[in-house]
């Protein structure tokens, strides 16, 4: 897909990973709905976006919560009169153990609430933003559509990480699903699984822990958003990409 004046939604697209593909995709001349709960943080990418040349708007959504989800979509529809791409970015963390045990004793549980809202934000929410995506590209008659789902290298399963593993896994089953049920529209679904990014979350570890988190990785050095947001101009550039999942790892597994 070329990018140029193309509307591509990106969820989670207020800071970090979701802030640095908006930004490059507006280079490349796309338009930007950029969706996310922090009004402040997404008006100040609306501005870099607009400095860039292109259009860009910014829509408070929980991307959990279904008739939000709902009537964004109708709104991002309504203000730009099309849509082209979809980016699945937004996420949470909750890590901790199924159960922690000390001396023989189980001390702790992961909760059920923490489960609830990590598999709310990524799956549910994926789930929600790419139907609604898919309906108003095929509503529209629009010749072509990428909807990409952002997953983890811990969607194999990874250790703390019921959740979030359970949830990542998820994103890219469901992608496999789309590109089968939606390739007849020529609506191409992708997955991303990034391994260790450098965003602020990472900038903020003690010096020594995130030294032995890059001596883990084969490249011994952490990806940046950069990497990611490549791999999503991939994806819209080559249109035989679907149903599959782009690994940007730097040779990590789980
Ligand atoms: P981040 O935490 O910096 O940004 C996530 C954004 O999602 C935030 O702006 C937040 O406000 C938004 N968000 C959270 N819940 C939301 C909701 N219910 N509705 C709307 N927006 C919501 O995350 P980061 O590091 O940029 O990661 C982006 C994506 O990449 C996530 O899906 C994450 O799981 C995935 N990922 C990140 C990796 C990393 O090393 N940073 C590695 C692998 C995957």
């Amino acid at each position: 897909m070329e990018l140029k004046n193309k509307l591509v939604v990106i969820t989670g697209a207020a800071r970090g990973i979701g802030r640095a593909i908006a930004l490059h995709l507006a280079n490349k001349g796309a338009k930007l709905a950029i969706i996310d709960l922090d009004v402040d943080a997404m008006n100040e990418v609306v501005k870099e976006i607009e400095a860039l040349g292109t259009q860009a708007k910014a829509y408070i959504c929980n991307i959990s919560e279904e008739t939000t989800v709902e009537n964004t979509f109708e709104q991002i529809v309504k203000d730009f009169g099309h849509l082209d791409g979809l980016v699945n970015n937004a996420g949470v963390l909750r890590d901790g153990q199924l159960i922690k045990v000390k001396d023989g004793k189980v001390v702790k549980k992961m909760s059920a609430d923490f489960f609830d809202l990590v598999v709310d934000v990524h799956m549910k929410g994926a789930f929600l933003c790419a139907r609604e995506a898919a309906s108003h590209m095929v509503s529209l008659g629009a010749d072509e559509g990428v909807i990409i789902n952002m997953s983890s290298m811990s969607y194999q399963g990874n250790f703390g990480q019921t959740n979030y593993s359970a949830a990542k896994a998820g994103m890219v089953s469901m992608s496999n699903v789309w590109s089968k049920e939606l390739g007849r529209y020529n609506i191409r679904s992708m997955a991303i699984a990034p391994g260790t990014i450098e965003t602020d979350m990472l900038r903020s570890m003690p010096q020594d822990a995130l030294d032995g988190l890059t001596s883990q990785v084969p490249l011994r050095r952490i990806g940046n958003v950069k990497n990611i947001a490549q791999a999503v101009e991939q994806i819209f550039n080559n249109d035989y990409l679907s149903g599959s999942v782009i690994e940007v790892n730097g040779g990590l597994r789980v």
